[in-house]
């Protein structure tokens, strides 16, 4: 392991990838935008920095793809794959990370998913960070599909009306786990459980 790339400051669960990067002295990558408070050494993940793993060159492009936190980023790896993180899933979209940020960060979601991800190529596999009804699963047990299906297929990225989407993001906010504050400090190195 050479490189350890988180694609957002978590909210719900403490990340692993700082404790890999230490034990195997790996770079750990973190988009600074959500990491101005980390008090660890980080290397900045951002846009036109591709990261290059091993001999032949994997390329892992990161793009800025901010809605679900304020640094959200994705990565497209080999010019085939986008790892999508939070921000996009098979049959769903993501959504603002802090209740209390929704109103804020809706407009960004809508920007990545509307339009950055509409310049992207048609063709790359959509590799999302979790699923949520079995559904979402291809036969294989894989969770990928390709970008242009989704764009056909998935609701969340067909709402043209900008209102509309907006009520779809911040009505119904699941509930913040009750130590959300915690978990992202633990994240940020600041406080250690
Ligand atoms: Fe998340």
């Amino acid at each position: 392991i050479t490189h350890v790339l988180d694609t957002h400051l978590h909210a719900d669960h403490i990340s692993g990838g700082r404790a890999i990067a230490e034990q195997t002295k790996a770079t750990y990558w973190l988009p600074p935008k959500d990491a101005e408070e980390v008090v660890f050494h980080y290397q900045p993940l951002e846009e036109g920095h591709n990261v290059t793993i091993g001999k032949t060159t994997i390329a892992i492009q990161p793009v800025y793809s901010p809605g679900h936190t304020i640094g959200s980023t994705s990565f497209i790896v080999d010019d085939q794959y986008l790892l999508s993180g939070d921000i996009l899933f098979i049959d769903s979209i993501g959504r603002p990370d802090l209740a209390g940020m929704a109103e804020d960060w809706v407009g960004d979601l809508r920007e990545t998913l509307y339009k950055r991800y509409k310049e992207l190529s048609n063709d790359l596999i959509v590799l999302p960070a979790h699923f949520m009804v079995i559904d979402e699963l291809n036969e294989d047990g894989s969770v990928g599909k390709k970008l242009g299906t989704l764009f056909a297929e998935n609701h969340g990225l067909n709402i043209e009306d900008e209102a509309e989407f907006r009520h779809l993001v911040t009505d119904n906010l699941p509930p913040q786990p009750n130590a959300y504050q915690e978990i992202r400090e633990t994240n940020m190195g600041k406080i250690n459980p």
